[in-house]
């Protein structure tokens, strides 16, 4: 008798790339994750993108941050955060007393989308397909750190999490409770404080985003 594929492990078409899903470990451990990622090709962004941008972090942190893609330095270094949003993120978890290296801090879509404008690679906005694309390396992020806390940075990580209909205008800074999920507090991009019109603009919004943390940082003490 002629052996047949177990159809149930192959629900994609076949010669067509895996889904993020089918590419998650069965016991998935963080470097057991990070590796399988590092292959994945389940939307068109593995192709300009330089490497699979991983989140990175503790391993039982208690709060979990998540951008929405890697940047121009990230994608060359393979880290979420070290450019310049990653620096002014520092100095604001730093004037909140937030100890990064107790934090995991990770992406919605974990390639970078980019367009050539001269010789610089201008940051492009993930779509709805690529996001839900990378979902499942988020939700078993998610799954594995068990945070207790998720902050999402920017309108991209809050609609992937809160829905399209999410505001960050609206409720930054607010915790709010949704089944499945652990406790959540939307706010600013980083980026979008580094795009303030002037130095005095800028000083206003970063005052507010360290506020925003500070409140996360009460939180998690009293708990
Ligand atoms: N912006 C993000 O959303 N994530 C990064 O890792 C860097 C910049
Ligand atoms: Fe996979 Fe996410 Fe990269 Fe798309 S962006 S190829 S889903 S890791």
């Amino acid at each position: 008798m002629v052996e047949q594929p177990d159809l149930d492990l192959v629900s994609h078409p076949v010669g067509q790339p895996a889904p993020a899903q089918e590419l998650i470990p069965e016991q998935p451990t963080l470097p057991g994750l990070r590796d399988a990622a590092a292959g994945c090709q389940a939307c068109d962004l593995y192709k300009t993108g330089t490497q699979t941008v991983f989140g990175e972090g503790a391993q039982h942190a208690s709060v979990m941050f998540v951008g929405e893609q890697p940047g121009d330095r990230e994608d060359i270094e393979g880290k979420p955060f070290v450019g310049p949003a990653g620096r002014l993120l520092d100095e604001a978890l730093e004037a909140a007393g937030i100890d990064r290296k107790r934090v995991y801090i990770t992406n919605a879509v974990k390639h970078f989308k980019w367009k050539p404008q001269g010789k610089r690679r201008l940051h492009q906005k993930p779509n709805a397909a690529e996001i839900s694309a990378c979902r499942p390396w988020l939700d078993a992020e998610i799954a594995l750190i068990k945070p207790r806390i998720l902050v999402l940075l920017g309108a991209t990580a809050a609609q992937a999490l809160l829905g399209r209909d999410f505001r960050v205008s609206l409720q930054r800074g607010q915790f709010i409770e949704r089944p499945g999920l652990p406790l959540m507090m939307a706010t600013v991009h980083p980026s979008s404080i580094l795009r303030a019109p002037d130095d005095e603009s800028r000083e206003i919004e970063m005052q507010a985003f360290v506020q925003d943390l500070k409140r996360l940082a009460q939180r998690i003490k009293g708990s």
